[in-house]
Parts: C-alpha cells; sequence; structure tokens
C-alpha cells in the first residue's frame, strides 16, 4: 500500500532547514520529502523541535534558514486544505457535538443544504451517535478527541498535521483512536504527519518513522515501516518487523540521548 503514492509529487519537502529562537538552535539543517498521501510520524526527545517542525509545516513560523514548500509552492502562509490537531483538544466548550463538527464544514465552505447529511455521516463513522447534543464537558477524553477528529475531517484536509493528538488519552483509549486514524486514513488517503512520543503507536500507523536527534533537532534515523496493511494491533504486534522496529527506535533515540 505504501507504493500507492509511489511517482506521485511530493506533499511536503523541507529543503536544510533551521530554527532558532533568539540564540536558541532548535531545529538544524533538516531535509526532508513526504511523500503525498503517505503516513509520516516524528519521534524525538522532548524539546528536539517537533512542534516546531510542524508549526513550520503549517506556516505558522517561518524557517530562520532553508525552505518550506507544500504542493510544490513555498509556504509563505498557512497552506490551503491544512488541518492541525493538537493533544489538547480545542473544541468550543459552549457547542454541541453536533455544532463543532458543523464548524469543520463551515470551514469548508460547504453549502448549509448539504451540512445535516454530512455531519450525520461523520458521527456515525466516529461512533458519536447519540451523543450529537452533548457538550464537550459531558464527553470523556477520548470522545472529545473523536469529535476533534470529526471536525477535522468535515474539514476535509489534504494534510493532516497531528501533534500527539493521543498523548493524553489513556493505553486503550489511544489504540481505538490509532484504529479510526488508519480507518480514515485508508478510506481518504490523505498526507499525514503525526507527532508522538509513543514508538509503538509510530510503527502501528506509518509508513516512515523520522526520529530526531535532542536538540538542536536534526534527522537521526529515516526508518520505512514495511508491514502489510490494513493493519490491526493485536495482529500486527505479533510480526517480528514490528519488534524490531520499535526496538530500533528506541535504540536510535537512546543515542540521541547520550549524545546530548
Ligand atoms: N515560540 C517560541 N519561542 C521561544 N522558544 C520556543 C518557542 N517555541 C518553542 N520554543 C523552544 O524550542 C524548543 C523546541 O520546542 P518544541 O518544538 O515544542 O519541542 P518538542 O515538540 O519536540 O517537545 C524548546 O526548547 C522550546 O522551549
Ligand atoms: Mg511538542
Amino acid at each position: 500500500m505504501t507504493d500507492l503514492s509511489a511517482g506521485a509529487a511530493p506533499k511536503v519537502v523541507l529543503e536544510h532547514v533551521s530554527q532558532y529562537y533568539g540564540p536558541l538552535e532548535v531545529l538544524k539543517d533538516i531535509s526532508l520529502t513526504i511523500d503525498n498521501g503517505s503516513f509520516v510520524s516524528i519521534v524525538g526527545p522532548s524539546g528536539c523541535g517537533k512542534s516546531t517542525l510542524l508549526k513550520l509545516i503549517s506556516g505558522l513560523e517561518r524557517p530562520t534558514n532553508g525552505e518550506v514548500s507544500v504542493d510544490g509552492a513555498p509556504v509563505v502562509a498557512t497552506p490551503d486544505k491544512l488541518g492541525f490537531m493538537f493533544q489538547r483538544d480545542a473544541l468550543l466548550p459552549w457547542a454541541t457535538v453536533e455544532q463543532n463538527i458543523t464548524v469543520g464544514l463551515e470551514l469548508h465552505g460547504m453549502p448549509p443544504e448539504h451540512h445535516a447529511a454530512r455531519r450525520d455521516n461523520l458521527i456515525a463513522f466516529l461512533g458519536l451517535k447519540g451523543f450529537e447534543h452533548h457538550y464537550p464537558s459531558m464527553l470523556s477524553g477520548g470522545m472529545r478527541q473523536r469529535v476533534s477528529l470529526g471536525r477535522l475531517l468535515a474539514y476535509e484536509p489534504e494534510l493532516y498535521l497531528m501533534d500527539e493528538p493521543f498523548g493524553a488519552l489513556d493505553a486503550q483509549t489511544k489504540i481505538l483512536m490509532a484504529r479510526e486514524l488508519l480507518k480514515i486514513w485508508s478510506t481518504y488517503k490523505k498526507s499525514v504527519v503525526f507527532v508522538t512520543h509513543d514508538i509503538e503507536e509510530a510503527v502501528f500507523l506509518s509508513d516512515r518513522v523520522i526520529v530526531l536527534s535532542g536538540r538542536p533537532g536534526t534527522i537521526q534515523a529515516d526508518l520505512k515501516v514495511d508491514l502489510p496493511r490494513p493493519r490491526d494491533f493485536r495482529t500486527t504486534k505479533k510480526i517480528p518487523l514490528f519488534h524490531d522496529l520499535c526496538a530500533e527506535i528506541w535504540d536510535q533515540i537512546m543515542q540521541t540521548q547520550a549524545l546530548e
């Protein structure tokens, strides 16, 4: 399945990107090409610039040196059809599940007469039926992240930037969310850049895992995940290659921390 995007133009390209905040060098000479339709995870020690990398791709920050482009065009403002999801949901607290998802449809520019059908579809797809009229404060963390995902999907991004979106969830909910995300990804085939500190999650989800070194972040390793799809956590976890990759990433992260 990884080869679906073979030959296609890259979605994101970073060329010799460095980022400083004042005297602090956060990212150093990052060159990276992300294929259209691929699922790429970024792992690395805390503070190594993972969130900064996503901000550079999103246009929220401009690099000190080097160039970032999306769909072949330099990023000077937030590119069209870009969806960002954070560890903490950014739902409107005064709006119901239904209304929060409708925000995504409005952002997308979908004509109002189509809202109800699309919204109901997403609510069913994400297992939120029966909670349409609940407010975020009435939902569990996992359900709130589902609503966030629903709003993101409603917007129909071409590029998903996800910054530890399941980082605050318990282990079981995390696995369920990862399963949902893969279901979505295999349905819509969009490009995803996913930051996580969970190595197993990275390997389970991705076509490729990038390991960043400690600050200033450089690319320490770039590993292809040749595990068959569709993946199922229980089955995939039993494949020796899954363990080999997790161990390899662990080693890489330990090495980079030893260098600090
Ligand atoms: N806007 C900013 N101004 C100053 N320093 C920042 C800013 N954003 C991030 N940093 C610093 O840059 C480093 C990398 O941050 P970040 O990209 O959030 O790391 P990570 O997501 O890998 O934990 C940290 O030391 C952080 O304090
Ligand atoms: Mg971060």
